[in-house]
């Protein structure tokens, strides 16, 4: 049986319906809220700040730290609060995603802190979360080589789609899921992960419909932060 229809309707190479706002955690020196479909990510940005523990500090340059933690409200089934491996895994690689657009050099002996939480959660929660903190340093004013735009691209029984939810990564027959953070304007790849299986040829395919969605991404967040100066200038 192959997949010929999406379960809500999209095409194959569609992301689902995005939002996103900065500014939205006053106290921050950066925040963002980014929801892709049923997904929701709020991240929040201190920093630079001095950084503890004190042996942490790096002459040469700051330290990005991040905490994602996916709260226990925003699934269905029950989640115990608080951290696990996945959470470490993700707060690992969310930094890794941001990192090379950064120059913490600028930084020396700080610390940036990232915190990332999604509120809702219907796949997808690490590509929102790092979409979200990517606004979030930009509304901190870090500067940066590029926003970082994600999205998670996979196999579905034989078909490539991109932005699968929960209920497509849940198939009978079957899901791979490819999160893919990129700069598009370096053109960077900064995260790549699999979880199943695919070709040479599938994962060529699944790359360039990611790149052309993370590319729609990254309008969805320019916009995001020119509306809040524009609100500011009202
Ligand atoms: O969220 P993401 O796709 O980046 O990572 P995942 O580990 O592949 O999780 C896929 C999805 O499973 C999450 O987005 C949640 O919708 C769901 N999930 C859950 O319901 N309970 C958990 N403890 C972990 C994940």
């Amino acid at each position: 049986m192959t997949y010929s229809k999406r379960f809500d309707g999209r095409k194959f190479d569609e992301v689902r319906e995005l939002e996103a706002k900065v500014g939205i955690i006053k106290r921050a020196a950066g925040s963002a809220m980014f929801r892709m479909g049923k997904t929701v990510a709020i991240a929040a940005v201190y920093g630079p700040r001095e950084l503890f523990p004190s042996f942490l500090q790096d002459p040469k340059k700051g330290k990005l730290k991040c905490i994602y933690d996916l709260l226990s409200f925003s699934v269905t089934e029950r989640k115990r609060p608080g951290p696990s491996r996945r959470s470490t895994e993700i707060s690992m690689v969310t930094v890794d995603a941001l990192e090379p657009v950064l120059d913490l050099s600028k930084f020396a002996y700080t610390g940036i802190d990232i915190y990332v939480y999604i509120t809702q959660a219907d796949a997808g929660t690490r590509t929102a979360g790092i979409n979200a903190a990517s606004l979030a340093l930009a509304d901190a004013g870090i500067p940066m080589k590029d926003l970082i735009s994600s999205v998670a691209v996979g196999k579905i029984s034989d078909k490539i789609c991109v932005d699968l939810t929960k209920e497509e990564e849940d198939h009978p027959e079957g899901a791979t899921d490819l999160p893919v953070a990129m700069g598009t304007r370096t053109g960077q790849v900064t995260l790549l992960q699999m979880d199943g299986n695919m070709s040479q040829e599938e994962i060529k395919e699944a790359l360039k419909m990611a790149k052309k969605a993370c590319e729609g991404i990254k309008e969805v967040q320019v916009k995001a932060l020119k509306d809040k100066y524009k609100e500011a200038l009202k």
